[in-house]
């Protein structure tokens, strides 16, 4: 091969390590509906809470007119327990028309109307994790094409009722029937959860080019323990994971239970800072219909959602587990930016931690700091000492400015200020100043 053509070749290889449908180049966010409404099919007793048409519309009009859709929030998801039990005479999956009386294309209409998007739920095997009718490998080719009829944006595929070889052969097939229709559909793959999570059993390289997110563990619970338990496991593996996400490929820690029975504010706008650091699909699994004012602003913070949503797409990791029980996490972001976040696993008390950006690995320099809950921004030299107050299971998240030589400082601000930057208040009195 002459040499031109070899870059050529490993110019293309590294473009397209990622699922060629060009979706998802930054994690998605939305909101689904498993965590908080499960399998419940009771509309006759529970009509408000059951899973029906009315279930997501309500969504949608919450999503849309509350705020969400312009903060990022689009998709609309689907999870189990919507198909009738049967397929239908030509064998083709079909929402029960009890509960979904206008089938999944009116949802569709529905979202599509109002700028949202719509996600439905399958599973590579016999049955649903719900016992509801599976896609089994003869019936993925149908099913990718009934998606698309019913102009779906978005395939959860998961992996109950089937085995290893199955799942093998199916998700990299339903990847490329879905290609295949033409339709762009966002697929999100629970395969390596069914495989334990790490190497060897995942080949997260095969993932990111079948994949544009995967289900790494299991599911989420109502609970700050749950919350914990998924935390630890995907920092404790950091290194695998990190490595395998970036735009378009995208590990899923699963929902967001903000808003829900299990999170105090503390816990809840620890979830939000943890999910944005490790670059986590954000779909919120609550009751946009009853939502508090503090969970709504949590999930509405600005910030966080800019950090989440960062092109560079790069996933965070821990950097510090402290014998305090407080623990740093690290994530860079484009234009030399990155995102800080002190955690407390503690439950005695606010802890005062003491520590400096250049014990965090920052460069010489001087930075602008924007504490994301708190909105407000500061100056930190690398080598100033600073004390972060962090709540017992909270956190202090920061957005951290690119380094600013000390002789730059004020083009830099400037620049920020035409830019509309963050720091505009701040710098209204122009006194660089360090809060402690
Ligand atoms: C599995 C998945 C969940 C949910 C349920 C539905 O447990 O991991 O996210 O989709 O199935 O039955």
């Amino acid at each position: 091969m002459h040499w031109t053509a070899l870059v050529l070749a490993l110019g293309l290889l590294a473009v397209t390590v990622a699922l060629d449908n060009g979706l998802m180049r930054t994690p998605p966010m939305g909101w689904l509906a498993w965590e908080r409404f499960r399998c419940n099919v009771d509309c006759e007793h529970d009509p408000r809470n059951c899973i029906r048409q009315q279930l997501f519309t309500d969504m949608a009009d919450r999503l849309s007119e509350d705020g969400w859709r312009e903060l990022g929030y689009v998709y609309v998801n689907i999870d189990d327990c919507w198909s009738s039990m049967q397929r239908d005479q030509r064998g083709r999956l079909q929402a029960d028309s009890k509960r979904f009386p206008g089938g999944i294309r009116r949802l569709s209409r529905y979202m599509h109307d109002r700028g949202l998007k719509l996600g439905i739920y399958g599973d590579m095997g016999t049955h649903t994790c719900g016992g509801y009718p599976g896609t089994p490998l003869d019936k993925i080719e149908v099913d990718a094409q009934t998606f698309a009829e019913w102009e779906v944006d978005m395939l959860k595929l998961d992996g109950c009722y089937s085995n290893a070889t199955v799942q093998a052969q199916g998700y990299p097939r339903m990847s490329k029937a879905l290609n295949a229709t033409g339709r762009p559909i966002g697929y999100s793959c629970s395969w390596p959860a069914y495989q334990g999570g790490l190497p060897p059993k995942v080949d997260y390289s095969l993932l990111a080019k079948i994949c544009n997110l995967w289900r790494n563990y299991g599911d989420i619970q109502d609970s700050w323990t749950s919350v914990l338990n998924i935390v630890d496991w995907f920092f404790d593996n950091q290194e695998v994971l990190i490595a395998a996400a970036g735009p378009g490929r995208w590990n899923d820690p699963d929902m967001l239970i903000i808003g829900d029975f299990g999170l105090s504010m503390e816990q809840s706008r620890s979830q939000m800072a943890l999910w944005a650091i490790m670059a986590a699909p954000l779909f919120m699994s609550n009751d946009l219909r009853t939502i508090s004012s503090g969970a709504r602003s949590i999930l509405q913070n600005k910030m966080a959602i800019r950090i989440n949503q960062d092109p560079l797409g790069l996933q965070g990791r821990r950097i510090l587990k402290e014998k305090s029980n407080i623990e740093v996490f690290w994530r860079p972001l484009s234009n030399d930016a990155s995102a800080l976040v002190f955690f407390s696993r503690r439950d005695d008390m606010p802890y005062r931690y003491q520590t400096s950006l250049s014990k965090l690995n920052y460069t010489t320099g001087i930075y602008k700091i924007y504490d994301v809950f708190s909105g407000r921004t500061m100056i930190l030299k690398d080598l100033v000492s600073f004390v972060v107050s962090v709540n017992p299971s909270g956190v202090v998240m920061w957005y951290v400015s690119a380094p600013a030589k000390p002789r730059t400082l004020s083009r830099q601000f400037s620049r920020d200020d035409r830019l509309g930057g963050f720091f505009r208040g701040y710098l209204a009195n122009g006194i660089p100043q360090v809060f402690l």
